[in-house]
């Protein structure tokens, strides 16, 4: 079974989106490996971004995920990464797909509500940088 990542970012969590965000992901036949509700601190932001470090958005996009709590999560299911990235939706909001979760909750192209892993190498590094081996289960 495929394992990916998934992050409800801040404004996500601030708009009581949580629920409605692991409603989709259940709904769909996917499995929650890990779940938790966290701070991103600096230096995990840092890491987490790395292959974003030199564009123009990264200080903005460093800024708003620390800029409050977030829900990090594990899942599994068949071809996990593809199947989270389409429940998601295009990044910018505004070009997303009604019937996504960026194209019915979002509108702004920094906050868009949430993170999905865009490949599996990506997906073990990420899970890897925000969970311990024990906390998935
Ligand atoms: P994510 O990594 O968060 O799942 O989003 P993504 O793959 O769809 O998009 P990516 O290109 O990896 O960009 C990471 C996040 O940076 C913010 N962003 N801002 N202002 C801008 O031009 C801009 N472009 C991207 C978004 O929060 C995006 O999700
Ligand atoms: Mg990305």
């Amino acid at each position: 079974m495929a394992l990916t990542f998934l992050m409800v970012k801040p404004d996500g969590v601030r708009r009581g989106l949580v629920g409605e965000v692991v409603r989709r992901v259940e709904a769909k036949g996917l499995r929650l490996k890990a779940l938790k509700m966290m701070r991103v601190a600096p230096e995990l932001a840092a890491q987490h971004y790395a292959e974003h470090r030199d564009k123009p958005f990264y200080p903005e996009l460093i800024r708003f995920i620390t800029s409050g709590p977030v829900v990090a999560m594990a899942v599994e299911g068949r071809e996990a990464v593809g199947v989270v990235r389409a429940l998601m939706g295009a990044t910018d909001p505004v070009k997303a797909a009604p019937g996504t979760i960026r194209g019915d909750f979002g509108l702004d192209l920094t906050e868009n509500v949430v993170h999905g892993s865009d490949s599996p190498e990506a997906a073990a590094r990420e899970i890897a940088l925000y969970f311990r081996a024990e906390e998935l289960v």
